[in-house]
Parts: C-alpha cells; structure tokens; sequence
C-alpha cells in the first residue's frame, strides 16, 4: 500500500504558564499517540508545533513578575522541552515563535493575503493610556460591569457575571489595570481579514466535505459560524509591541495579532523542519501532496481558530509557495478537538493552582501510568475528570491487573521452566491458533481506532485483547501442566509470548517506554521508535532551542513478528508498579484546599 503523509499539528502552548494534565490529555498527548501510531504503519510522520512565544498571556506575567517577554517565553520553552523529553512527546519539530523562520513566514502570508485583497484597513476605536502614551489591550482594562455593577471587571469579561464584551469601551468609568489611570477612546487603524471575501473561494463547501469523519462538536460549530451566524472582517494587527513587525507603512507601533500568526507556525515549522534536515523543498509533501492527511490536535477553546480562520488564511494566501493559481495548500483532514478535562470535580486553574503539574508528578511517577490514565479518560466527546483515586484504581486494575501482571506471569514462568529460553510449542492446537488469530484482528480493529483518533477506545479494545490472553492461561493453566506435560506447558507459553509481543505493538503508542522494556525483554533487537532530543539551531542572527525527534533506524511496525523458538530471554523485571491506595489521599494534600 502506498504510504501516506500524515501532518500531526499539535497546538502550541503559551509561554507563560506550567503545563498540566488538561494540556497534555486535550492536545499533546492524543498528537503523540496519532504519530506514533502512524509511524509504526509506516507512514511519513511529521509532527510539529511549538512555545507561543507572543500575545497578552506572555506579556501580562512578565509585568507580574517585573521581567521582560523574552525572559519569561524562553523560560517556559526550556521547560516545556523537558516535560516533552521526560513524558515521550515525540515531535519531529517543536520550536517556537519568536525564531526568524516563523517571523518570514508569518509576514510573507500578510503580504500574499494583502496582495491578494484579502487584507484591509480600518479605523476602529480602542482605550488609550495618557499616563503610558499607548493602547492597551483589553484585557488591561478595568471597569465597573455595565451589566451587574461588578467594579473590577475585565475589558474583555466580567469575572463576576461572566459577561462577554465586545470592546473595553464598554466598561463604566474604564481605566488601567497597571497605574489605575483613567483611559480615552482614541482612532487607530488596523488590518483586517475579509473572510466574507475568502469564503467565496469555497470555505461551506469544505466544511460540508467533511461531514463523515470530524467530530460532531467542530462541525455544528465550524458550519453555524459560517452557515448561520455568518462571517464578519477580523482585525489581524494589534497596538502592542512584543510581536512580529507588521510588514507595512505607518504601522511600527504594531504588531500581528497572535492567533494570525500562532496558526501559521505550522506551517513556517514545517519549513524550518525541512530546512533543518536540509532538504528545503520537504515540507511540500505534507502540504501541498494529494496523498497527505493533516490533522490538527487542540483543545475546545480553540475550535474557531482551527476550523474556519486558519483554513481560511490557508485559501487567502493562495500563489505565495505555488504559482499555479488554483492550488492552495492542503486545508484541514480532521479537526479532533478534545473537551476539557476537570480535577476532582472542578475547573482546573493555574490561579487557583488547582491542576497536576506534569513535570512535578514525573518526579513522583513514571511516564507510561500518566499517559495511560490521560489516554483512558481523554475528554474525546464530553468534559471528564482526573481524580487522584482514578488513577491509582485504573493504574492498579487494568495496567498492572491486566497488562503488566500478565507479561510478568509469561515471561516468569518461562523463567521457571524453561530457563528463560522460548520453548518449543509442537503442534498447536485449536486453541492456540484461536488465540494467535483473536490478537492478529486486534492489528486491524485497534488501528481503526487509532486512526480515527478514538484513543479510549483503542484503549479499552487493547485492554480486551489482553484479558483474552489472560482468560487462555487460565484455561491451559500451565502452572498445574508443569506436573504433568510440559509440551503442553511449552506451547501455552508459547503462544502467550507471541501474544504479548503483537500487544506490546498495539500499546506502543500510548505506552512507548513500557512498550520498549518489553522489546528488550523479548530479546528483540533495537528501538521501536526512533530518538528525541534538545538541539540548538542556529539561524542568521541568533540561536534557539528545540525539540527534535529521528525515526530512523526505528524498528517498530504494525503486524505481528513471531518471537523465535530457542531464544534466551534476558531476566524479567515488571513494566508497572501497584500504587497504594495511600498515594491518592497524599496527592490530593498536597494539592492544598478545594478552590472556593
Ligand atoms: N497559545 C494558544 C493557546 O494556547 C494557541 C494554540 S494553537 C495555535 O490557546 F496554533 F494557534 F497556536
Ligand atoms: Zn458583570
């Protein structure tokens, strides 16, 4: 089968705050297990994304803490890269914002869309600062709430009564969160995308196009935009100064607005990941190519942005990579957006400092638990919930009840009997053969789930696959054969450590360090995936981290590989621990009292 070219976008976290479980279950997890998934098919994986290294989150906690933006991105982004190390993220490409590649790209797709007039200019009034001499962003501004008298309302919402506002403007009495000044309305001009324009060239028809396989939450929302709300002009600039330049006359005091640009670091990724493997021209594959499936992982949050704006500046910028006027570059396949996750019942919050930290709980527990725990209550269709008790019942009854205890029962009894060294099964029976085929399915009704981005079901899929297994000891019993025939005993262990290594496939996306430990442990050759690491690229003027990931040499892939009869395996050691039930009552102190 022809392989194909499969783009896992990942959403790219704000460099302003720690990354906690509802980041890692709503995006960057189910990335992860997509790419994995697909590499072991075979298939050309890209994987990118990246630190956001702009907009108001960034430049508010660097006034909060008396630094400067840069400061306070790049120390996020060093820590963002070691919490990917640590959990496995295993991104092609992770970069950031601020790099000069990201800076070009993001400008030459101003001025395609400018030149082809889907860019105009607009006077619109914002609050202004006297005391300051600048505009402030909405979010600067404080005010009474016209709507419940609420006196330090936001100028984008009201914390009290959760109103929405259109503009700052609309604040009683406004004025500035930092020196409490009072603020004027005052003109400025900025540009705006005319995605009414943009949306002749086809954007409902897409929409509609992919009706079967997206989710039906991003498609109501995607097609009620611009079905029935309908689509208005959006400014693209704003009047701040941590940004990109906007590349045009009159406007040095501004930059583009971050959800412009954030959305094309995609692309510009992709760019600066072909250029890094020096092969400048590679990234055309994943986006121009006919056989390339790009898909894009992100939390509920982000749905407009993904599903109607960036697919929209993607048709906009139509002739700036290609000439041939009638291709653009490869628009959206899926949108799996993810609900939101909550802890022990309530909204996580990094204000409120309710959330799992995940760099702080790898201090304390292994990647592969985590991962699995996220994958099994993925918000895939409606919120969920992590509770510290979840994770240590599920970490203790499916991953080591089902899975672990089952590895260790194989491969310690082929210790016991057989000095480690893979016996010979004789003539299989019925049974045996039934059980080797149940598994076989698995490599197709697993990847089903795998690839339509169902990650509890293939969870829940694999975990019955196991019990099978589990269920075949029992019935052989080679525990209480041992006194009696040990043909039989060969054969049944036999059979269940050819099982447990097509397993150890399947679960390989989720659980890539475990996954790996069994590899070794079967005496199999080699890395089933390939290497992560921190580099330094440098570019014209300056230097910058990031996150790169090398498939080759990887020897995992989807089917069945037999484990040799006569091979000496090495000592077995567990993949999983039991957790107390004591853990869960010490985390939850830990996480200090229940947010009022
Ligand atoms: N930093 C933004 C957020 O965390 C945007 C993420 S996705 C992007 O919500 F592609 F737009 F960057
Ligand atoms: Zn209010």
């Amino acid at each position: 089968m022809e392989k194909e070219y499969i783009l896992a976008c990942v959403a790219w976290p704000y460099a302003s705050a720690e990354i906690h479980q509802g980041n890692v279950t709503g995006s960057y997890l189910p990335a992860d297990i997509y790419a994995r998934f697909h590499r072991l098919k075979g298939n050309h994986v890209l994987m990118v994304s990246g630190s956001d290294s702009h907009g108001t989150p960034v430049t508010v906690k660097a006034e909060e803490e008396g630094k400067t933006p840069r400061e306070v991105f790049e120390h996020y982004h060093a820590n963002f890269l070691e919490l990917f190390q640590k959990l496995g993220l295993s991104y092609d490409l992770f970069t950031h914002t601020d790099t000069e590649n990201h800076h070009t790209v993001s400008q030459d797709i101003f001025r395609a869309l400018m030149a082809n007039e889907y860019l105009y200019r607009k006077v619109t009034k914002q609050m202004y600062s006297p005391s300051s001499g600048k505009f402030l962003p909405d979010r600067y501004v404080e005010g009474t709430c016209p709507n419940c008298g609420y006196k330090r309302a936001r100028g984008d919402q009201c914390d009290s009564c959760n109103t929405l506002f259109e503009s700052a403007s609309e604040l009683l009495e406004p004025h500035s969160k930092m020196d409490s000044s009072a603020l004027e309305l005052r003109d400025t001009e900025h540009f705006f995308l005319d995605l009414p324009a943009i949306a002749e060239l086809g954007l409902a028809d897409w929409i509609q196009e992919n009706k079967e396989h997206w989710r039906p939450q991003v498609l109501n929302f995607a097609s009620n935009l611009i079905l029935k709300e309908g689509l208005i002009g959006r400014a693209v600039t704003r009047d701040m100064e941590w940004g990109i330049p906007v590349p045009a006359e009159g406007f040095d005091t501004k930059v583009l607005y971050v959800w412009f640009e954030a959305v094309i670091g995609y692309l510009s990724a992709s760019i600066e990941w072909a250029k890094n493997q020096g092969d400048p021209e590679a990234w055309k594959a994943w986006w121009y190519g006919d056989n390339a499936r790009t898909v894009y992982f992100i939390g509920k949050d982000n749905i407009p942005f993904h599903s109607v704006i960036w697919p929209a500046q993607l048709m906009g910028m139509q002739r700036l990579y290609e000439t041939d006027e009638s291709k653009h570059l490869n628009l959206p396949y899926d949108v799996p957006a993810n609900e939101f996750m909550n802890m022990e019942g309530l909204k996580i919050s990094g204000s409120m400092k309710w959330g799992v930290w995940m760099l702080d709980a790898l201090t304390r527990f292994d990647p592969d638990p985590l991962r699995y725990y996220l994958t099994a209550i993925m918000p895939e269709t409606r919120d969920s919930d992590w509770s510290w008790g979840g994770f240590v019942e599920r970490n203790n009854k499916e991953l080591v009840a089902n899975w672990g205890n089952l590895v260790n029962r194989v491969l310690n009894m082929t210790k016991k009997y057989f000095g480690g060294i893979v016996p010979d099964p004789g003539a299989l029976t019925d049974l045996d053969s039934e059980l080797l085929r149940a598994i076989e399915a698995g490599f197709d009704s697993v990847a089903e789930r795998y690839d339509a981005c169902k990650f509890r079901a293939a969870t829940q899929e694999i975990l019955r696959l196991s019990s099978l297994v589990n269920q075949y000891l029992e019935q052989t019993s080679p525990w209480t054969t041992a006194k009696t025939d040990m043909v039989a005993v060969g054969r049944s262990l036999y059979t269940a450590i050819q099982a447990i290594n097509s397993l150890k496939t399947m679960w390989a996306p989720i659980l890539p360090f475990t996954s790996q430990q069994l590899h070794t442990m079967l005496a199999e050759e080699g890395q089933l995936f390939g290497e992560q690491a921190v580099e330094t690229y440098q570019e014209e003027t300056r230097s910058h981290l990031g996150l790169t990931y090398r498939g080759d040499g990887a020897v995992g892939s989807w089917e069945s590989t037999k484990i040799p009869v006569g091979r000496q395996l090495p000592k077995p050691k567990p993949l999983f621990k039991r957790l107390d039930a004591e853990i869960a009552v010490e985390e939850l102190a830990r996480l200090g009292p229940r947010p009022v």
